[in-house]
Parts: structure tokens; C-alpha cells; sequence
């Protein structure tokens, strides 16, 4: 499976075509099965209900909504990428919800409709606690049969986490100030995990599930002369003055189940002061798979922001640990967090991410790059300045790393370290919102709709290094507006638009998503790239196929293999979002994600006919 270091791995397949069609399409010699949809019960026995009949209690116990970044954890395995491939826990993020999918009163609601309509003036709570509980982290033990099909195994162990899980805070944030509420008034506690975007795998082998857009499930009222009021640590991550997301808060009667999602800063009395829930939002959440009563554990050291997911650089013995994190949104950065303590295999565990320094990416037009400590007292990060201690720092990562200049990017997506030569790949899905004024070297286009790839390479091989050199790695569009290094423009077998997940496997193959939104689909500019896709690219030629092309309305995001590379899993989150109900009912839909009426994400499980590696 592999060949000389010059050439990277085999890429063996034939590449599939762009496809606009109602299905999954795989190359040729390949097999997929449909598994683990929304509404699956962890309890491996059939649910005996839709998804639209459950209740919130029944969604609690079940896999949630819009599967996204994923792991797969084998069951004998304490070392990553060691252990079964044929029985193992996928732990998996649920992103956020369509309602249409998810209520059975909803099921004739609009394409697009992101809001159950109040009743009375306010929101049913059971629907509400449904919602928040479709959302979190699945972990759920899976096996291959005799007849080679994977289904849920039943393990003490499968456990959900939703949007109202108890969790720790831990690292600098701990008790601050800014994170002090009613629930928690010593600042050591917050309920729930929201907006799980990617993930991340620790060198302990624990699962982290990255908060994305997180701010917009919140709302704050407060207005003067019609203009936004709001507390830097809300304004500056866009928690909303109007809705929130799902009007959770709309709750009436709720008590502050609900009523914590309007963070208004001037509630009616000390009571209905929920200002410093959000605060407790927009972190990275360390969850052990292997032990059912552990409590997920926030680790504010790793910056407040859009987390995108995060990817760990390789854990040598004796060094820091070191981890890449992208806050996708418009204009923003990608970090890096260096560990003060250093890795030793034997002891390691999270509290290695709660002591340390986080660095933001500054990526020069000469193709050098540079990080930049957000350390409070150095540079303008002073109390003069607003940061007062390292707390104010990291509840407002997104200021600090404004003050100290840092590089704004084309939205971080899923960042990847290549096995082979120690890399570092991200993906800048798109920016359409930058302007001629602003487009620099790693940014390189205006109005970008295609979005790029950028890799760099630390100074002297080290992850812990402060300096590093970039380059372009590939930008995405049509054959006319694209390249990839060392092989020229796209063509057809590859063009691809809107790059966000990323992963590498163990033989140095780099494994591309896309997401182009649902309003994108098949429209416009990207009408020309067909469904969303999967593609396989040799990061040392440039060679680049297209693997996988999915259903309508779908995004392709999170993938892993068994360690044997021999199965492979991949996400499909909201196929059907862009038909209407009419449709489903009519079967103009992918049967393959219909349950009870109802397309819903679920998880592929991708094989070779000839039982060979993915890929080859
Ligand atoms: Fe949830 Fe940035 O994708
Ligand atoms: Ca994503
Ligand atoms: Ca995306
Ligand atoms: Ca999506």
C-alpha cells in the first residue's frame, strides 16, 4: 500500500464523476451499508417508533442529529490506530437539527425553516428538551457480523452526550469571573455541549468534540438607541440580539432549563441573570469513551472561538504535546496550543491540556510564518489594554488574537498532519465576504466561493516551534480557477468547491470533504461540482481523485478507518435537506436515509469488494 517516499501513497482507484444525482456513487469495486441514522437506539434493540414519535427522553438514549466529525475507537485499543477493525466504539459529534426531521408535527414544514412556530406565544418544552438532546456526542459500540455487515453492540459503556450534559471547566478559565452563574457560582461547571462541529483524538486516546457555532443557540435583548449593547465576550462572537437559533429560551415556565439561553445583561432581577452561561460555550470538550461515569471536561486552554475540531501533532516522548485548532468564521484564525508539561505515554492524560501556551498564526506574503503567544502581559495583551488576567484572555481569544495581528483566514475548517513528513494541512472552505483590499498571499482571492488548502512545515520538524514555512497546497474551483501543487489545474476527475473535512490516513493518503451549503447546491458557480463529495489526494504529487459523491442536500464530513484501513466510515449529514416534504412522501428521495418518512443522517461504511486497504 505504500511506495517510496517520493511518490506517497497509492492512489489505486478509478475516479468517480461529479454526480447531481439522488445517490451515493463509490468507485468501482467498492460496497456501501447504511448505518446508525438518527433515532438509533444506543440499546442496540430496534426503536419501534420514527424519530418524529420519540420523545426527548428516547432521543437522549439514541444517536442525534447531523452526524459530523467521528472516531473510531477499537475495542481492545488503549493506543490510537491499534486493535480491532472489526469491533469498536464510533464516537461521533451531532452538529445541530433540521426540525422538519425531527418532530413528527413539523413533517410538512418548508424547505429551510429553522424554527419550530411558537404555540401560544411560547415553545413546547418537551419538543425544546428534544432538540437540545438530539444535539451532543454519540458514543455507540458498533461490530461486523459473520455476513460482514456492522450493527450497534450493546456496551454499558454507549452513552450519550447532549446539549444539557453536566461538565467540568477546566484550565485557566476555571472559576473565573466570566463563567460564574447560577448553575455553577463558582465558575467550575456548565450543562451541555452545543453545535459540534469536528473533533479531535488525543494522544491518550480520548475523543474531543469542538463547539462551532455555538453563540447563535443564545440571545441577548439588550439594545441602546437601537444599536447592540452587548458585552465584548457576546458581541464579538455574534451572540444575536434578535431569535436565537431553535427560541429554546421561548420555553415559558421552563425555570432556567431554558430561560439560560437569554443571556441579557439586564435581565428583570438578579434571577434572571444568565449572562455568563454563553461564556461557558465556545470550548473544546475532552470526553473519555472508556468510562461511562466520566464527567466531559471543557479545556478552556485551547481558546474560546468557532471551534472547528482540533488535530494533534505527533506525541514524542519528553516534548510538549501540541494541537492546531481553526475558528471557522469569516476572517478568523488558526491557533496552536503547546503543552508546558511534556508527554510521557505512561501518565499522560488530559490535565496535560490545562497548562500551556496558545499561539495564533501569522502567515507572512513570503511564505514564512509565525506564531504569536496569547499570553497575558506580553505584547498589548496588558490590563491597560482590557486583559487583565489569562481568564479575559482566553473568554476573548478572538480580541486577543485581533490585538496581536494575526492573519485573518478564508474560514478554518479541519486541519490534518500528514504521518509521513509531520505537515500541517487546513482547509479554508470559503470567504465570499472578502474584498480586493483584503486579499493576501494565503488568502489569495477575492468574494471566495471555492476555497483553498494550506499546509506549512515547522521550523526544524519541531510542532513546538514558533516559526514555520507555508505554502499553498491546493485551490479549489473549476479546471479554469484551481491547482494543486505539482500537478497543475483540476480536472474533471477532481475539481472540487467549499473543502472542510480533512483527514490523513496511516499511509500518508489525505482524504478531502466538501461542503457547499445547502442554498449552493446545484446554483450558480457551483452548480459545476455536483453534490458534495469525498476525494483521496497524494500530498506529495498533487495527484487528486474524487472517491465518493453523495445524495442531495447532504454534506459529506467526518471520516476514519478501521486500523486496518480495510473499512472505512463516513458521515453524510442532512441528505434530503434540500427536498421538500412533498417529495419524501412521493419517494422522490434516497431510500438508502429514509426512516419513518424521513431522510436523516447516518454513517457509510465504505468497503473493498476484494477486501483490500480503502483507497488502493
Ligand atoms: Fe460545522 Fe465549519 O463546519
Ligand atoms: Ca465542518
Ligand atoms: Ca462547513
Ligand atoms: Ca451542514
Amino acid at each position: 500500500a505504500a511506495q517510496g517516499a517520493a511518490q506517497g501513497p497509492v492512489i489505486g482507484f478509478k475516479p468517480v464523476p461529479i454526480s447531481p444525482n439522488d445517490t451515493v456513487v463509490v468507485p468501482e469495486g467498492y460496497s456501501v451499508q447504511v448505518i446508525i441514522p438518527q433515532g438509533t437506539p444506543l440499546s442496540g434493540q430496534p426503536a419501534g417508533k420514527s424519530l418524529g414519535e420519540m420523545t426527548a427522553a428516547e432521543q437522549a438514549a439514541a444517536v442525534g442529529a447531523h452526524h459530523d466529525g467521528m472516531h473510531f475507537f477499537p475495542i481492545e485499543g488503549r493506543e490510537p490506530d491499534q486493535g480491532s477493525s472489526s469491533d469498536g466504539f464510533l464516537v461521533l459529534n451531532h452538529e445541530y437539527i433540521e426540525p422538519r426531521f425531527l418532530h413528527a408535527r413539523a413533517a410538512g414544514m418548508s424547505i429551510g425553516s429553522g424554527r419550530m412556530p411558537l404555540v401560544d406565544g411560547g415553545r413546547d418544552a418537551d419538543e425544546a428538551r428534544k432538540e437540545i438532546n438530539a444535539h451532543g456526542v454519540s458514543i455507540v459500540r458498533i461490530a461486523r457480523g459473520a455476513d460482514g455487515a456492522w450493527a450497534v453492540k450493546a456496551d454499558p459503556r454507549n452513552r450519550r452526550i447532549t446539549g444539557a450534559t453536566p461538565m467540568e471547566i477546566a484550565g485557566p478559565v476555571r472559576g473565573h469571573a466570566l463563567v460564574r452563574t447560577q448553575y455553577s457560582p463558582d465558575g467550575t461547571r456548565v450543562r451541555g455541549t452545543l453545535n459540534n462541529c469536528a473533533h479531535g483524538v488525543t494522544p491518550w486516546n480520548t475523543y474531543l468534540a469542538a463547539e462551532e457555532n455555538w453563540a447563535g443557540y443564545f440571545r441577548n435583548e439588550d439594545q441602546q438607541d437601537q444599536k447592540p449593547n452587548l458585552p465584548r465576550e457576546h458581541a464579538r462572537y455574534g451572540v444575536p440580539t434578535g431569535q436565537g437559533r431553535y427560541n429554546w429560551d421561548q420555553v415559558r415556565g421552563g425555570g432556567d432549563e431554558f430561560a439560560r439561553f437569554n443571556v441579557s445583561t439586564t435581565g428583570a432581577d438578579a434571577t434572571q441573570d444568565y449572562r455568563n452561561e454563553v461564556n461557558a460555550f465556545g470550548w473544546v470538550v475532552e470526553i473519555d469513551p472508556w468510562n461511562p461515569d466520566s464527567t466531559p471536561v471543557k479545556r478552556t486552554s485551547l481558546g474560546r472561538f468557532a471551534h472547528e475540531g482540533v488535530v494533534f501533532g505527533p506525541a514524542r516522548e519528553g516534548r510538549p504535546v501540541v494541537a492546531y485548532a481553526g475558528d471557522d468564521s469569516v476572517n478568523e484564525y488558526i491557533y496552536k496550543f503547546v503543552s508546558a508539561r511534556p508527554f510521557a505515554r505512561a501518565t499522560a492524560n488530559g490535565g496535560l491540556l490545562d497548562e500551556g501556551t496558545l499561539y495564533v498564526a501569522k502567515f507572512n506574503a513570503d511564505g514564512s510564518g509565525e506564531w504569536l503567544p496569547l499570553v497575558q502581559g506580553q505584547g498589548p495583551l496588558t490590563a491597560a489594554n482590557g486583559f487583565a488576567d489569562q481568564g479575559e484572555v482566553l473568554v476573548n481569544t478572538r480580541l486577543a488574537a485581533d490585538a496581536l495581528g494575526a492573519t485573518r483566514m478564508d474560514r478554518p475548517e479541519w486541519g490534518a498532519v500528514d504521518p509521513r513528513d509531520g505537515r500541517v494541512y487546513f482547509t479554508l472552505t470559503n470567504n465570499t465576504r472578502r474584498t480586493a483590499e483584503q486579499v493576501d498571499a494565503a488568502n489569495p482571492r477575492a468574494r471566495n466561493q471555492f476555497g483553498q488548502i494550506i499546509r506549512w512545515r515547522e521550523a526544524n520538524d519541531d510542532h513546538a516551534a514558533t516559526r514555520f514555512a507555508w505554502d499553498l497546497f491546493l485551490i479549489a474551483g473549476p479546471e479554469s480557477d484551481s491547482r494543486v501543487a505539482g500537478n497543475g489545474n483540476l480536472t474533471a476527475d477532481n475539481i472540487l468547491a467549499c473543502p472542510d473535512g480533512l483527514w490523513f490516513d496511516a499511509d500518508g493518503r489525505l482524504w478531502i470533504q466538501t461542503d457547499i451549503g445547502e442554498g449552493q447546491q446545484l446554483r450558480g458557480d457551483l452548480a459545476t461540482f455536483g453534490n458534495n463529495a469525498m476525494l483521496c489526494a497524494n500530498p506529495i504529487t498533487g495527484e487528486t481523485r474524487r472517491f465518493l459523491t453523495g445524495p442531495n442536500g447532504q454534506e459529506v464530513t467526518g471520516v476514519v478507518t478501521t486500523p486496518d484501513r480495510r473499512t472505512m466510515f463516513v458521515n453524510l449529514q442532512h441528505p434530503g435537506a434540500t427536498t421538500s416534504a412533498a417529495d419524501w412522501a412521493a419517494g422522490k428521495v434516497n431510500t438508502s436515509f429514509l426512516t419513518g418518512g424521513v431522510p436523516l443522517s447516518a454513517t457509510l461504511v465504505i468497503t473493498k469488494n476484494d477486501g483490500g486497504i480503502i483507497g488502493t
